[in-house]
């Protein structure tokens, strides 16, 4: 066997060839696309990690989320760039199929698959921690609410939410911008509710000591604490964005849109962060708060106010759904380029004629993350989707650094500003972040990618759109 496959790389002018003429109407311009950032950023990073990150890093958690939002920032400013540069869907997997091969390219699909999968499920047991009142007001046992590492059965809330999801895009729902406006609005407004409350209640010297668990450490049981353990971790809370740099072709001026619009929504997102772990923090130590899976509920009914308590915990039920609905669509979209690609079958990806969507392949990730989020506990799962994050974010970074280097004459609508700086700080910073992870993470992470390594070879390797081609050359 030749070791061609590595040379095998799609071309963008190939690709914007391909594209015959179709052009999406230009109708979008910063304001619209800082609400599409936020609205599928936040979620369950921050109505339910945060607990969990208070107790990795105490209240040092504060510079968790700034660490995690400048590397994500960076992340976000190189996917602006190649976004508006590579005209076709896929984000870094069509981006490293350009810049880096196939081999890379399966690499980062795998890794989105993976991220995409376990964020659904990550966010339906976000989800389910704040319908867990709901649930019991209709007489469901206890054990029917939490999975076995919590003492319960299985999460059901998180079971049904998954399927509940995955037939509503089955069906062929799309996110409404209007619905996405208001959904929106009702997460930042809880958290500024949540704000104003707990201010009163503020008390300085839940500050200190600051930094309990040192700044990357390993505890007594070898478990990576710390504030860059938390930053691994509270990494979740950040990503979505992509989803701005996805309507690039939709944006007006892409160079201030683009601009405002995914540094916008990623510093408005770290500023929100910021301030609501400082005010739970002030209202409540993080050792008491980050036992709760619904921390900012649990601060609330500790301050005495059970009315706006229930009402935040409805404002996560309604609106984490589209956070679902966004990565679970971005789940069917990546393998439909991939199965388009012929390194995945096509069978799995066919879009029904009746829905417009790819039916089984929707049922299928609904399955998959109902079977992880009703056994798994969140922050195993969140930590490993951040590891197919990461490892996609840094095949970013790496593409924009190899375009500039050979392909440095097209025109590239939005540039990365000091690119150098930016490109390496985004691998550089993901791959401490990736260090950070429990070592338990990135084991699971490379057993993931044995059998990803295992489907290539067994199928993508001789059966891919590039290898048939270089069949029939020859
Ligand atoms: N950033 C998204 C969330 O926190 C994935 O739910």
């Amino acid at each position: 066997m030749t070791l061609s496959f590595w040379t095998r790389r799609k071309s963008i002018d190939a690709m914007a060839a391909g594209h015959d003429g179709h052009q999406l109407k230009k109708t979008l311009s910063w304001p619209h696309l800082v609400a599409l950032g936020v609205g599928a950023i936040v979620g369950t990073g921050i109505y339910t990690l945060t607990g969990i990150g208070a107790g990795l890093a105490g209240p040092g958690v504060i510079l968790s989320f700034l660490i995690a939002g400048a590397v994500c920032a960076c992340a976000a400013l190189c996917y602006a760039e190649l976004s508006t540069m590579i005209p076709a869907s896929g984000s870094a997997y069509t981006y490293s199929y350009v810049a880096m091969g196939e081999p890379v390219a399966w690499f980062v699909g795998w890794s989105l698959i993976l991220e995409y999968t376990l964020v659904c499920a990550a966010v339906a047991v976000g989800w389910s921690a704040h319908a867990a009142g709901l649930f019991r007001m209709i007489g469901t046992p206890e054990i029917l609410l939490a999975g076995p590492h919590m003492g319960g059965l299985v999460n059901l809330p998180a079971v049904i939410i998954s399927f509940a999801v995955a037939g509503l895009l089955a069906l062929g729902t799309k996110e409404s911008a209007t619905v996405n406006m208001v959904l929106v609005a009702v997460k930042i407004v809880a958290l500024l509710i949540f704000v104003v409350l707990c201010l009163p209640s503020f008390d300085a010297s839940h500050f200190t000591p600051f930094m309990p668990n040192g700044f990357a450490t390993v505890n007594a049981e070898g478990a990576k604490v710390g504030v860059m353990a938390a930053a691994s971790l509270i990494f979740f809370a950040f990503y979505g964005f992509d989803a701005v740099s996805t309507a690039a072709e939709e944006t007006k001026n892409p160079k201030r849109d683009l601009t405002i619009g995914i540094v916008g929504s990623m510093v408005i997102c770290t500023a929100i962060y910021m301030v609501v772990a400082a005010v739970s923090i002030g209202a409540a130590r993080t050792e008491v708060f980050s036992k709760s899976e619904a921390p900012l509920v649990f601060i609330l009914e500790s301050l005495k106010h059970p009315r706006t308590a229930q009402l935040v915990a409805l404002a996560a039920v309604v609106a984490l759904p589209t956070v679902i609905l966004a990565f679970m669509y971005g789940q069917s979209r990546i393998f439909f380029v991939m199965a388009r690609d012929g390194l995945l079958p096509k069978t799995l990806a066919k879009v029904n004629a009746k829905t417009g969507t790819p039916v089984l392949m929707t049922l299928l990730t609904g399955a998959l993350s109902a079977l992880i989020s009703g056994w798994l506990s969140l922050k195993d799962i969140a930590e490993l989707a951040n590891a197919g994050t990461l490892a996609a974010f840094i095949s970013v970074g790496l593409s924009v650094i190899i375009l500039r280097i050979k392909d440095p004459g097209r025109q590239r609508m939005f540039s990365t500003p000091i690119w150098p700086v930016v490109a390496s700080g985004a691998i550089l910073g993901c791959l401490y972040l990736f260090y950070n992870l429990p070592t338990k993470t990135q084991v699971y992470f490379l057993y993931a990618h044995l059998i990803g390594v295992a489907v290539y070879v067994l199928f993508g390797l001789r059966n891919s759109v590039l290898a048939r081609a270089e069949k029939a050359s020859t």
